[in-house]
Parts: C-alpha cells; structure tokens; sequence
C-alpha cells in the first residue's frame, strides 16, 4: 500500500515533462499519483482541488509554467538564441500560460505570488542573445525548484516559532488542511505539531471536518494519524463544545491570503473558530509564509472570495441529494478572519503582533 509519505505533494518530472501530484480529491480511499502535462490539466487540477492549499499551488504554478515552456519550445522549434523573434515568441507564450493558469483559483495569493516570481526570472535574462532558449529554461527550472525547495524550508522555520506558543501536552485545533498535503513538506499549521512530535511534546490535535470539502477529516486527520499523531476528528459544530470543554489550549491554521492590517482568509469557517476562541479566552494562530501575506490588498475587504458550485454542499458526498432540488445554495469557499481575533502570525521570519498594519510593513522593509 503506497502511502503519502512516499512522495512529496507535487513533484517534478523533467524527463517525462510532467508534473507528478498525489490526487487529493481520492485521500483518503486511496493514494493516486497522478501526472500532469497540458495547461489544461495543470489548470484543471488547481481548480478541482486534485492538488491544493496556498503554497502548493503556487509550487504547481511555478512548476507548471517550466513544463509548458518547455513543451513550447520544443514543439515550435524556438530553440537557439533568446533574442529577437525568438525572444517575442517565448515571452507571448509565457504570458498567455501565465494568465491561464493565474485564473484557476482567486483566493490564494502564492499562485499569483509564484508566477510572478517565475516572469521575475524570465526577466533576469538578457535578450540580446548571449542565452539560448535552453538557457532562459534553465533558468525558469532553476527558479521553480527554489519556490519547492524554499517551501521546506520556510515551513520548517513556521514549525520553530510556532512551538515556542504550545507547551507539551497541548490540545491543538485545527481546520481544513494547512498540512504536508498544502506544502511541499510539514506544512503550515501542522509544522509545529510535526516538530513536537520529534521532540517528543505529546500533543493532542482536534481537527474540524471542514465542510463542505472535508479537508480536515479527509486529508488533515489522514495525514496526521498516517503521521502517528494523536488525533481526534469533530464536525465543525462543535468546536465551541470542545473549546468550551477545556480540551483546547491553542488553535493554529494556515491561510490563503493576509491582507496589510492582518486580516486573514483561509478556509471557509475558520472566522467562526477564532470568534469561539476569543469567547474562550484560547490563543488563535494563524500560520503564514510571507508569500500569503499581500500588502497591496489593504484590508480583508479586498481579498476576493472564490465561490464555489452549490453540489459541493447538496449532494458531494451523499448517495442522493440532501437538500430540495433548486434550492439556493451559499459556497464560499473562504472567509476572512479580522486581525483583531488574531493572537499572532506565525511567519517564517518570527511571530508578528498588533497592530499588524505596523508589524507587516516592517518584516516587509526588512526582507
Ligand atoms: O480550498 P483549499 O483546500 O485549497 O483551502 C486550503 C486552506 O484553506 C488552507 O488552510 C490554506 O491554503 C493554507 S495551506 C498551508
């Protein structure tokens, strides 16, 4: 029986070009690996959540953006100098897939975050032809890796200031899925408990079902109890009857996207856990890469909320409808949490405070 662990959540398959991703809407019935080549499949599978979670999105993009221009390449004959019409083609080609792929999901800033990224590296390469087409790929594989390989990293710092929050023996609450799964590795919310698991904290993790998509019990409690963390699975109802019970002594979640005052969207009901929260008086953490934090967006206002279709909550998951025919139905898929339920944001660079609007635009001066 494969499990999760043997691959990382997206992976790169130069000679094959293809990108290679464990199908997340199969977890947990069975671990598929599945490979992706066209636009389309790249486009369909960020859409459809087969691969999923802020950062690992922003990983296909990157990595996604190399396999195309690479395909490009070879199947228009552009190889040679990177100059002149060679250098137009290219670039027309790398905006309309940049574009496309852009337009899979809204909400999540690291997709857009990365494919800038990868338009920051075609950038760096001079047009006058003293590169080849295989150079300036080069460069874009170069530039997709260090997106993968920084996430481990990045994760891993998240997981360090994050223990410094818990102590050992913590209830944790959790929701959707801010995991290995949504990273390349530990995760975001999941990084902390990862590490105390090492170290030997004992933790005990309460995840949210998360409706109506159920990544907290498909994928979160999946990943954990394959992990062997103690976990316990509760429907999102009754995260005010766990906390109110005294068997939560922090919440941690990861998001999709910070806006500059600290307000934070991440899953759809994520504001009502840190609302209960702040009735319970129980430290609420979100756990955040700088590449979700977009200090253009001013407030969470501006952040725009991907909906999505009504199925997902009359009929996704049950042998026939659970709700009337027609019925209108309301699915976003995030909401945002105001900065002020925020007890801190856990960076890789540290944990940010109130005022966020003053402690975001520093870290931003600084890095
Ligand atoms: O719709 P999803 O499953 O992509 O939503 C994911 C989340 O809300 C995660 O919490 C977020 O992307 C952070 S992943 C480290």
């Amino acid at each position: 029986m494969p499990s999760i662990n043997d691959h990382d959540s997206v992976e790169l398959l130069d000679d094959q070009d293809a990108l290679q991703i464990i199908d997340q809407t199969k977890l947990p019935g069975s671990i598929e690996i599945i490979r992706l080549k066209t636009a389309e499949e790249i486009w369909d599978a960020i859409c459809q959540l087969k691969v999923r979670g802020a950062p690992a999105i922003g990983v296909t993009a990157a990595m996604g953006m190399y396999i195309l221009m690479k395909g490009f390449v070879s199947s228009h004959s552009s190889a040679g100098a990177y100059a002149g019409e060679n250098e137009r083609r290219f670039r027309e080609a790398f905006e309309k897939y940049s574009e496309y792929l852009n337009s899979s999901r809204p909400t999540a800033v690291n997709l857009s975050w990365a494919l800038k990224r990868m338009e920051r590296a075609l950038d760096s390469c001079p047009k006058d032809g003293n590169m080849t087409t295989a150079d300036v790929l080069g460069r874009l594989r170069a530039e997709a890796c260090a997106i993968r390989d920084e996430d481990v990293e990045v994760c891993r710092k998240i997981g360090e200031y994050g223990l410094t929050v818990l102590k050992p023996g913590d209830g944790i609450l959790t929701h959707c899925n801010a995991g290995q799964l949504a990273t390349i590795r530990y995760g975001t919310a999941t990084a902390p408990i990862y590490l105390g698991q090492e170290r030997g904290y004992n933790f005990r993790v309460f995840c949210d079902e998360t409706r109506p998509l159920l990544q907290g019990a498909r994928l979160t409690a999946f990943e954990l109890t394959s992990a062997g963390v103690d976990c316990t699975l509760e429907c999102d109802n009754m995260c005010a009857s766990l906390m109110k019970s005294g068997q939560i002594q922090a919440i941690l979640v990861g998001c999709d996207r910070v806006a500059a005052n600290g307000d934070a969207a991440n899953k759809i009901g994520t504001s009502v856990v840190a609302i209960v929260a702040a009735r319970y008086g129980i430290p609420f953490y979100v756990c955040a890469p700088t590449s979700t934090i977009d200090i253009s967006v001013p407030t969470g206002d501006g952040i725009v909320i991907e909906q999505r279709k009504a199925e997902e909550v009359t009929k996704m998951w049950y042998s026939s409808p659970m709700a009337p025919s027609g019925v209108k139905v309301y699915n976003p898929a995030f909401d945002v949490t105001d900065h002020d339920l925020i007890s801190g944001i856990i960076t890789e660079y540290g944990i940010l405070r109130e005022p966020y609007e003053r402690s975001i635009a520093a870290l931003f001066e600084r890095i």
